[in-house]
């Protein structure tokens, strides 16, 4: 008989929408010791948050997050808010011995990030952070591949992820869905936002970074504040982009911007090894592209895979082979391998100290990204 695990999710934006959906389809297509049971959903206005509730099932709600932490009848509280809110709602979380799921990035900056590592182990509480792009099928099978050794040594890690959503200077900063662009809400630009991700995955399949160089942007220096109804300085960076050394004495390309005309989302990488390459893109997520050197021949060339089939990471659990799954799906993943995690006793990926590691990386490339200077992991 399956046990529950009760649900209060902090935010019921994009990802409140993501999470909900992958509680919601977990048990119908994983089985699993524990279950998610959404129990309730917190955000500021009350009436738009029932209304949230009612359409996903959520039993009840709250409009204060200290609140929803201190319940007795909450097993995990679920982090979905802007970043400036991760560290005081997990603290305080962790404090009343919750479970914690909290979106990335982990924090603001490292420092606040090593303050929740040290609040959730202390408190000795599953954590996770939802880097949910490991749990593509595709991007799983690529670690599969390179932890068996198929790469051989590796000598470059590139990476992209690319967008085009701001480049109206009328666009204002701040509020809802643009607190993106406050740096006082998000901590930083594209780095915190969109390079975590890809640093994520980096060290998940490539191991830590030592140091990086890096050159930051921010093109629309001033954009009125929606919240100040002021014209203030914009203080994120609009593009990044940054190399690095990885302890395994491969070099890293990364670039991000949310200034790149017709792309939307466009989050690509490739590695390239002694014996093999690999190359995934999210616009075409199910799909692994595998160089191999050891192929013989005149034969030999890229090959695309179609990471559906039965023997493919997750792929059992969904429809036949060959029939491919998207985007959300990530998040189902990611909630069953937490349920496996709280049910075995062993830490799901990424912990809150994994994703510290992440913290870390971007707080070097944002310091080399103002001083012109190499800077070192710390
Ligand atoms: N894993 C991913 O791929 C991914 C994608 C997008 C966003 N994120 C992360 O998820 C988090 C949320 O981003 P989003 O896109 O869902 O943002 P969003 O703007 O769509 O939603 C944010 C939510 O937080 C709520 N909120 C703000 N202040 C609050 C408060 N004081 N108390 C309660 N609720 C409050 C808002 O009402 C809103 O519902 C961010 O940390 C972001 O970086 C992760």
């Amino acid at each position: 008989m399956s046990k529950p695990i009760n649900i209060g999710m902090v935010g019921y934006g994009f990802m409140g929408r993501t999470h909900s959906n992958a509680y919601r389809k977990v048990n119908n297509f994983f089985k699993t010791e524990y279950h998610p049971v959404l129990k309730a959903v917190c955000a500021r206005d009350a009436e738009k948050v029932k209304e949230f509730a009612d359409n996903w099932g959520y039993e009840s709600v709250e409009t204060d997050w200290r609140k929803l932490v201190e319940r007795k009848d909450i097993d995990a509280i679920d982090i979905c808010t802007p970043n400036n809110l991760h560290h005081d709602i997990a603290i305080a979380a962790a404090a009343n011995g919750k479970m914690i799921l909290c979106e990335k990035p982990l924090s603001m900056n490292a420092e606040e990030g090593e303050l929740m590592c040290q609040a959730v182990e202390k408190a000795g509480v599953v954590n996770t952070v939802w880097y949910n792009y490991r749990k593509v099928p595709a991007v799983t099978y690529a670690k599969q591949l390179i932890d068996e050794g198929r790469l051989g040594r590796i000598f470059h890690y590139r990476a992209n992820f690319l967008q085009d959503w701001t480049i109206s200077a009328d666009l204002p900063q701040g509020g809802t869905a643009l607190w993106r662009l406050d740096a006082a809400a998000a901590g930083s630009g594209v780095t915190g936002d969109l390079l975590a991700h890809c640093i994520d995955t980096a060290i998940w399949l490539n191991g830590g970074v030592q140091n990086v160089t890096a050159m930051t942007e921010t093109f629309i220096k001033e954009r009125k504040h929606t919240l100040t109804g002021k014209v203030e300085k914009v203080g994120i960076d609009d593009a990044c982009a940054f190399l690095c050394r990885f302890d395994n004495g491969s070099l890293g390309l990364f670039e991000s911007t949310r200034y790149a005309r017709g792309h939307k989302a466009l989050y690509t990488f490739e590695i390239n090894g002694e014996h093999a390459s690999i190359k995934w893109d999210l616009h075409d997520l199910h799909r692994l592209q595998w160089f191999s050197h050891k192929d013989e021949g005149p034969l030999r060339g890229w090959r695309s895979i179609h990471v559906t089939d039965g023997d493919h990471p997750y792929m059992s659990h969904w429809w036949v082979p060959g029939l491919q799954i998207g985007y959300e799906h990530s998040f189902v993943h990611h909630v069953y391998d937490f349920l496996e995690g709280v049910a075995k006793g062993t830490p799901v990926g990424p912990t809150f100290r994994d994703a510290l590691e992440t913290q870390k990386v971007c707080d070097a490339v944002l310091k080399s990204g103002k001083s012109g200077n190499w800077s070192e992991v710390g």
